[in-house]
């Protein structure tokens, strides 16, 4: 048997041999000529000439073997349904989703922006567009309208894909409003709209030409067929939007072959899903864990996979563990915050359903805690397993490899560098190798693996600059996390180098978040920063000046003021990005050249030490800070 080690090292060193394996597990329409082409570095392209399909891989492929096996359930405890599409089904869904959106004039290349709910129609219009070529944008329900805009404005698609509606706590979220007004707002508006009807807002507005019915639609195209679109491997398959440093969202641009690839080898050495099981993937499709893990990973290695509408403790905190008993689930995959929220439980709902057919509980997507871990562990009695990765690189890059080699776990560690990442833990300050239990920053040695980001979306210059340019004369992938390594080898992230936060898992820059609070008329300037949430993971807390620091003299005039912020947050980016606390001062701490010390911030509202203070310029903003957090 080969230990994980020698699996991982042969990764490295025959990587042509390793990948030329791997790429079996998917079906090429051409064969590839060359596994890597790495002439311009950092831009890696992987099986160099061959030609395939996403949907192909995911649908098409498995109709013989496994056309009457489930491919889809969705499960939704927002408007109580179910319902379930075998291998056929779905393929004849996609189908007519295709040539929907080729009637409405999409073709090769063109972006489709996604915004809808976790609902079967989504995960269709997800499919349809690699069925075509044409290239998808998932943008997460929880972003208002400005957000969406700044994504059209980036993408410029021709189609927009959306629902009236969703719904969360019983409480339904009207969707078209929102996309009404993203596209007043956008400079390159998308020719036509495609609204799925849920019957959650009756009063939606429509707009003549533009607004296209989906079922009215949908009959006209009534047992269509669509060739599968044979693309080069290297060709766009989609662009996800993600939080960095900038107010300014950044399209990661994935590729279709090697993306296929990474899917299939990881659902198999990482996930251990196969052909016939189920998997539950917790999390929204407009994440990079929806993308990989609701769709394509489960769907090419021919799973049953459980799309879910709704959250962990409704109608009761047992949900998900009845989904797992009722669905025979093998594989499920979830974020810690989500466990944090059950641990407020009983634990009993753990034990109450059969599980027996559940094999790994995969968490990511911020850091898990020790007695999280511990705690999820013990409830289920199950190997839980914390992976670390980015919506960049698609799947993991920290990871146990059970598939390969079954490594014990240490609670609060992703354990190891998953294959074909050649990972290291580097010194900020002069890029040299750190020791065992040395905090420093996680880079990867290029090329990166198939399915990592292959660029920005139209900026390929922003790509090298963002990415590849943290340690001056070296080309190096920075990740932007701290971590550590111990003795035995295990790996742990200690938080983010830059300015992003996590807040439940969700993914923010804190810029984006000023940038929202800004949009207030009566705010000069703010600072947003993450501080440690018990629940959350962590939690955007803003301080911001006034023009006018008279409006909150009185305590209902703090209370107005800071309800008005929320609301433009709300407005401009989402409840997502909303602070907990908005606290007004009359300046903010910054360095002599106009630094804004978030850090220091950050450390004084988590009761921490504030740092290096020496290069402040007014030590009152930090006093002020001080006062408002009630901290001496
Ligand atoms: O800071 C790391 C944190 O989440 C970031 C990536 O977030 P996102 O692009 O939304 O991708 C989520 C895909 C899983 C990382 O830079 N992060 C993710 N997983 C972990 C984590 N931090 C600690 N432990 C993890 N397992």
């Amino acid at each position: 048997m080969t230990t994980y080690k020698e699996f991982h090292a042969r990764s490295l060193k025959d990587r042509d041999a390793f990948w030329t394996e791997e790429a079996k597990r998917i079906d090429w329409h051409k064969p590839f000529a060359k596994v890597l082409d790495y002439s311009r570095p950092p831009f890696a392209k992987w099986f160099v000439g061959g030609e395939t399909n996403l949907c192909h891989n995911a649908v098409d492929r498995h109709l013989a073997p496994r056309g009457e096996q489930k491919a889809l359930v969705w499960i939704s405890t927002e408007v109580d349904q179910e319902q379930s599409f075998t291998y056929r089904q779905l393929h004849a869904e996609v189908n007519r989703v295709a040539a929907m959106m080729q009637a409405l004039g999409v073709g090769r290349g063109d972006r489709v922006i996604i915004y809808m709910p976790n609902m079967p129609e989504a995960v269709f219009a997800i499919l349809a567009c690699a069925r075509i070529g044409a290239i998808h944008s998932v943008v997460f329900g929880g972003f208002a309208a400005a957000s969406l805009a700044a994504r059209i404005d980036d993408a410029k698609p021709s189609l927009m894909v959306t629902a009236d509606g969703g719904s969360r706590m019983g409480k339904v979220v009207p969707y078209k409003p929102l996309v009404d007004e993203s596209i007043r707002l956008s400079k390159f508006p998308p020719a036509k709209v495609l609204i799925l009807k849920r019957g959650l807002d009756p009063s939606m507005p429509s707009v003549p030409e533009r607004d296209v019915d989906w079922a009215t639609l949908a009959k006209q195209h009534e047992g269509a067929k669509v060739p599968c679109a044979w693309l080069e491997s290297s060709e766009p398959s989609y662009i996800l939007y993600t939080s960095g440093t900038t107010g300014k969202p950044k399209g990661v641009q994935r590729d279709v072959g090697g993306h296929a690839v990474a899917m299939a080898a990881s659902m198999q050495h990482i996930y251990c899903g196969g052909p016939g099981e189920s998997i539950f993937t917790t999390s929204d499709i407009g994440w990079a864990v929806g993308h990989s893990y609701i769709i394509y990973g489960p769907l090419i290695a021919g799973m049953t996979t459980i799309i879910y509408e709704g959250v962990p403790v409704r109608p009761d905190a047992g949900v998900w563990w009845k989904i797992v008993q009722d669905h025979k689930v093998a594989v499920m995959f979830s974020a810690p915050t989500a466990i944090r929220v059950l641990k407020k439980h009983d634990i009993a709902w753990l034990k109450k359903y059969d599980l027996s057919t559940l094999k790994h509980l995969f968490l990511a997507g911020e850091p898990l805690d020790e007695p999280t871990h511990a705690w999820i562990s013990q409830g289920l009695g199950k190997p839980v397993i914390d992976h670390y990765w980015q919506t960049e690189t698609g799947w993991p890059v920290l990871t146990s490899a059970p598939g390969v080699e079954k490594t014990p776990i240490k609670f609060g560690s992703p354990s190891f560098p998953a294959y074909g990442y050649d990972l290291k833990l580097l010194r900020e300050s002069d890029a040299t190798v750190a020791g065992p239990d040395e905090k420093a920053v996680v880079v990867v040695e290029p090329p990166l693996p198939p399915g990592c980001m292959s660029t920005l979306w139209g900026d390929d210059e922003r790509f090298v600059k963002t990415y590849f340019s943290m340690f001056p004369g070296k080309l190096l992938y920075a990740t932007f996390d701290w971590g550590i390594r111990d003795k035995d080898g295990y790996y742990f992230i200690l938080g983010r180098t830059d300015d992003v936060i996590n807040v439940a898992g969700h993914r923010l820059g804190t810029r984006e978040i000023e940038e929202a609070v800004n949009m207030h008329p009566g705010i000069a300037e703010c600072a947003v920063v993450g501080v440690a949430d018990q629940l959350k993971g962590q939690m955007p807390m803003a301080f911001a000046v006034l023009k006018d620091p008279a409006q909150v003299a009185t305590p209902e005039g703090r209370m107005k003021m800071e309800g008005e912020v929320m609301q433009t947050v709300n407005q401009q980016l989402g409840a997502i990005g909303r602070p907990g606390r908005v606290f007004f001062v009359t300046l903010l701490p910054k360095t002599r050249s106009g630094k804004v010390l978030r850090r220091s911030i950050a450390a004084l509202a988590e009761g921490r030490d504030p740092g290096d203070l020496t290069t402040i310029e007014d030590p009152g903003a930090l006093q002020q800070i001080k006062d408002c957090l009630g901290v001496k």
